[in-house]
C-alpha cells in the first residue's frame, strides 16, 4: 500500500466532493474524508446508496454531507454550472474534488466495440470529468490550497487487449490531469490521479468475475493515498499519477 500515516484532523475544515460516493472507492473515501473531519457532497446516480452514506456518516459523528444527486451520462453543461453555483454559494470554497465515478464498458476485441458503449464511456469518464473539472475550478481557487484527484487505472497508461473504451477514457483522464496541472502550476490548485489497483468492488467483480475476491484489496486498504492527495502534505505533489498499492 502507499505509504502514508493518516493523522486523525488532518482534513478538519476542508470541503471535498466526492463523485461516485454512493459505492466502492468513492463510498470509502467520502466516509473516511469525514471521519478525518472534512465536510463531505456527496454526488452519485442512485440517490438511495447517497442517503445510506449520508446516514453514516451522521452516524458516526462526522458534519452533515450534502447530497447531489446527478446522471454523469444524461447531464448537461448547464446542470454543472447550477451544481457549481449552488456548491460555491453554500460552502463558499472547495478544498478537495475526488473526481472517481466511472464505467467499464464492455471488455471485447476492439473490432467489436459498440459504438454506443463506446459513447457512453466516453460520456460518463471523460466529458464529465471534463465539465465537472472546468465548472468546478473556479471554485477550488477560492481555497487557500486545493486538490483535483483523477482517477485512472493501469491500463490509463498502457494499453490492454480488450479493454477496449475503457482504457481509452483512462488515457484521456491521465491527460486531462496533466494539462490542468502543467495550467494551474505556482497556483493554490495541484491536480493529480491515483490508480487504485485491483480492489473489490462492484465494477472489479465484473471484470474480473472468476477472481478470487479475498486476494484482493478492500476500498479501505487504500484510503492512504486518497487521504494524502487532499490533506496539506500532498502540497508539492502536482501532475502524478500515484500508485495506491
Ligand atoms: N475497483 C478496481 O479494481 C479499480 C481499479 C482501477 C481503477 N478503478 C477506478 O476507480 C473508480 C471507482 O471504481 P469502483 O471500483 O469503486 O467502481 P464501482 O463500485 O462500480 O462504483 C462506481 C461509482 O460510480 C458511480 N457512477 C457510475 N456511473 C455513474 C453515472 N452515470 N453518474 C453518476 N455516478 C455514476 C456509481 O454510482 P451508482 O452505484 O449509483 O451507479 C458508483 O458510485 C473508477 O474510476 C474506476 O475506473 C477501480
Amino acid at each position: 500500500m502507499f505509504n502514508y500515516s493518516i493523522k486523525d484532523t488532518c482534513l478538519e475544515n476542508k470541503t471535498i466532493l466526492v463523485t461516485g460516493a454512493g459505492a466502492g472507492i468513492g463510498r470509502a473515501a467520502a466516509i473516511t474524508y469525514a471521519k478525518l473531519g472534512a465536510t463531505v457532497i456527496l454526488l452519485g446516480k442512485t440517490v438511495s446508496k447517497l442517503e445510506s452514506v449520508y446516514d453514516e456518516i451522521v452516524a458516526l459523528g462526522g458534519a452533515e454531507p450534502a447530497i447531489i444527486p446527478l446522471d454523469l451520462k444524461g447531464a448537461t453543461k448547464q446542470n454543472y454550472v447550477d451544481m457549481s453555483a449552488t456548491i460555491a454559494g453554500q460552502f463558499g470554497k472547495l478544498d478537495g474534488v475526488l473526481l472517481n465515478a466511472s464505467i467499464l464498458g464492455e471488455l471485447t476485441p476492439f473490432t467489436q466495440m459498440h459504438e454506443q458503449v463506446f459513447n457512453d464511456v466516453m460520456k460518463v469518464n471523460v466529458t464529465a470529468q471534463y465539465l465537472l473539472a472546468q465548472t468546478l475550478i473556479p471554485t477550488l481557487l477560492l481555497a487557500p490550497n486545493a486538490s483535483l484527484v483523477f482517477t485512472s487505472s493501469g491500463v490509463g497508461h498502457k494499453g490492454r487487449a480488450f479493454w477496449g473504451q475503457y482504457s481509452i477514457s483512462k488515457f484521456a483522464t491521465e491527460g486531462m490531469m496533466q494539462v490542468i496541472a502543467d495550467e494551474y502550476e505556482n497556483t493554490n490548485l495541484r491536480s493529480n490521479a491515483i490508480n487504485p489497483g485491483a480492489t473489490r468492488t462492484s465494477m472489479r467483480a465484473t471484470a474480473f468475475p472468476a477472481e478470487d475476491k479475498n486476494t484482493i484489496a478492500e476500498p479501505e486498504d487504500i484510503m492512504p493515498l486518497y487521504v494524502y492527495l487532499m490533506s496539506d502534505d500532498s502540497l508539492q505533489v502536482n501532475g502524478q499519477t500515484l500508485n495506491a498499492q
